[in-house]
This record gives structure tokens, C-alpha cells and sequence, in this order.
């Protein structure tokens, strides 16, 4: 079979990003433009500054992506882009910008949805087989989804409040560290020890989770220890949570690895990046004889590697969008 070139754009947040991927799998170029040390001024990401930043640099990308993976439009056989779940402002731009491509170089267009996106950043690693459990971890998302087949997902459980992502965030903001919070969290977390009591969220036998009451316990407890004029041990804070977050995300997983008796697994979404957890997770597969995969880190954050691999099976499928296509900020893949 030809080789198939997929051009790919991501704009759902804060990355400027395209790639052009071989069948599914094969990274021949990749460009993240970030926008974070602007927001970082903010302290978070600014929607309007995002999608006007986008449009000032998405032709750039475009240029530079070509040029470094020596191509042509000629070369490629689809465009495809992220159409949700997102910031409405920065999807709308990445999904104009490849209406204009397809309409203009008459190339099929393919509507990816960013979580899978993070799920089929696997399929850069090794190809993914199922039955596989996947654990999505990001700034909206944290789930446990069983995959049954390309495009099949089993939602099993998940939190029911904040996501994982946001929630370290959150108490990035409260020890004083800089967006984007959760490297910077996972930083300090190495410094400290756990020697803070929190509670520990959900711990029952479903696959359910939580994050707001852990996320809440630790800013009233820097309050209170504020207003008795008490220092912060903040790397010792850091490390508590962390170990609290990560042990929730192993005990449901554990939990699912026995009941569906799971034999192969990935982590998808920006938290994936986390040491801890990839840690934590390889030591449970490696207990119940699981094949582990985790993307290697440029393909855990935002990027368009991700959404040019997880185009590849509706390409197959001939699952092409046509020029109505809308960008939406909450629609659900599961
Ligand atoms: O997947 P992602 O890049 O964007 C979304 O689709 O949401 O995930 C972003 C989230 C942010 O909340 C960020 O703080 C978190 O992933 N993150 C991390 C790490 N790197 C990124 N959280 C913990 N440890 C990390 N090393
Ligand atoms: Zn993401």
C-alpha cells in the first residue's frame, strides 16, 4: 500500500502545533509553537490572546513544517485537525485554517478529537492492540476508558468533579509556583517529603474519583497555617499532594486492571508527563503483568503529532469531514 502523509494541526489551547505523519505511526515532522511564557504573566491561559496568537503564527507553523520535513502540499494525502474539546476561539482558527487547505489543495479533511488524540499518541510509540484500558489524564480529563477496537471507548469511570490536570493547577497557584502549575509541582514535589494528612479521595471500590475536596483540604489548610503566622513546608505540601493524586489514579486503576482483567494499558493526556505517575503506573503493570505504553514526553503535552496518528484510522475508514465542519468546546468522545 502507498504511504499515507497526514498533515495535522492542533490549536485547542495554548500550542501552535502541525506535524505530518506516516500511516498512523511514523512522526516525519513535528513544530510546537507554545504560547506559556505569555500567559504565564496571567497566570493562566487568556482565550481571547490565545486564538489571536494563532492566527498570527498559524501560517508560520504551516511554512516552517513543510520546510523542515522537505515536502510539498503535493505530498500530502489529508489534512486533518482538532475540532474539540477546547477553547471555542483558538479550535475555531486551527479548523478555518484547514478548511482553507483542504478546499484550496482538494485534500480529504479529517475532524479528530483532541482526547483521542492523546490516546492514539500511542500508536507513535508501538501500535496499539486490544482490548487495552487507557487512563486519560489532562488539564479536563481524567477517565478510565476500556478500548475494544479502534474508535470504540468504554467510559468506566472518572472523576466527578475537577480533573486531575486542573487540580494541579490549582494548588500550583496556591504554593506561589508559575503556570503552567503542574511541572512546576512535579519540580518541587522531589524536594519534599510526604509528610502532610490529607485525605484520601474516593476510596471505594468504584471507578469513580474525585480531586475538588483534595484540591479544597490544601487551601484551606495553607489559610489556616497562613493566619496562624505558620510557615508552609511547600515542598513537603507538594510531595503530599502529589503522592494523594497519583495513589488515587493507581487505586482505580488497580481496581480495573482486575475487574475487566486487563493486559494492556496506556496513559494519554498532559499529566502522563508526570514522573510519579509513570512511575507509579509502571510498577502496577509490572505487578499484574500488564504491557505497559506511556508517549515519550513531546507527545503527553499538547501537539499535532498526536492528531495526525489518531486521523489515520478514520482515513481509513473514509470518515471525512466536509466544508461545514464546526469546532465545539465540550463535545465528548465517550
Ligand atoms: O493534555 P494537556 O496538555 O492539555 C489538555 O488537554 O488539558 O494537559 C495539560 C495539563 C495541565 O493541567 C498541566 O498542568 C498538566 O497537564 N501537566 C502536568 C505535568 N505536565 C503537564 N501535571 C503534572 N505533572 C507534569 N509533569
Ligand atoms: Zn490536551
Amino acid at each position: 500500500m502507498k504511504d499515507v502523509n497526514i498533515l495535522a494541526i492542533e490549536s485547542s489551547c495554548d500550542e501552535t502545533s502541525m506535524a505530518i505523519i506516516k500511516n498512523g505511526c511514523e512522526c516525519v515532522q513535528l513544530t510546537v509553537l507554545t504560547q506559556m511564557d505569555t500567559h504565564a504573566e496571567f497566570g493562566g491561559v487568556v482565550p481571547e490572546i490565545a486564538s489571536r496568537m494563532h492566527t498570527e503564527n498559524i501560517t508560520m507553523v504551516l511554512e516552517e513544517t513543510l520546510t523542515k520535513a522537505n515536502m510539498t502540499m503535493d505530498q500530502i494525502d489529508a489534512v486533518a485537525v482538532t475540532y474539540a474539546p477546547g477553547l471555542l476561539g483558538s479550535l475555531l482558527v486551527g479548523v478555518e485554517f484547514a478548511k482553507t487547505l483542504s478546499y484550496i489543495y482538494k485534500k480529504p479533511l479529517i475532524a479528530v478529537n483532541h482526547i483521542a488524540g492523546h490516546i492514539y499518541a500511542n500508536n507513535l510509540e508501538k501500535k496499539m492492540e486490544y482490548p487495552l484500558l487507557a487512563l486519560v489524564v489532562s488539564g479536563g480529563h481524567t477517565d478510565l476508558i476500556i478500548m475494544k477496537d479502534d474508535y470504540v471507548f468504554e467510559h468506566i469511570g472518572g472523576t466527578l468533579d475537577d480533573a486531575v490536570g486542573e487540580c494541579y493547577d490549582k494548588v500550583a497557584r496556591v504554593l506561589g509556583l508559575k503556570y503552567p502549575g503542574g511541572p512546576n509541582v512535579d519540580r518541587l514535589s522531589l524536594e519534599g517529603k510526604s509528610t502532610y494528612d490529607l485525605p484520601i479521595p474516593m476510596n471505594d471500590d468504584s471507578f469513580n474519583m474525585s480531586f475538588s475536596g483534595l484540591k479544597s483540604s490544601i487551601i484551606n489548610l495553607v489559610h489556616n497555617e497562613e493566619q496562624r503566622g505558620h510557615e508552609i513546608r511547600r515542598a513537603d505540601l507538594a510531595r503530599s499532594f502529589q503522592d494523594t493524586a497519583v495513589d488515587q489514579l493507581v487505586r482505580k486503576s488497580e481496581l480495573a486492571i482486575k475487574k475487566y482483567n486487563i493486559k494492556k494499558m496506556v496513559i494519554a493526556g498532559g499529566v502522563s508527563a508526570n514522573r510519579f505517575l509513570r512511575n507509579a503506573i509502571q510498577e502496577l503493570a509490572d505487578k499484574y503483568n500488564v504491557e505497559l505504553s506511556i508517549p515519550r514526553m513531546a507527545y503527553c503535552t499538547d501537539n499535532a503529532a498526536m492528531i495526525g496518528a489518531a486521523a489515520y484510522p478514520l482515513y481509513l475508514k473514509g470518515e471525512f469531514a466536509d466544508l461545514t465542519l464546526n469546532a465545539t468546546s465540550s463535545d465528548e468522545l465517550y
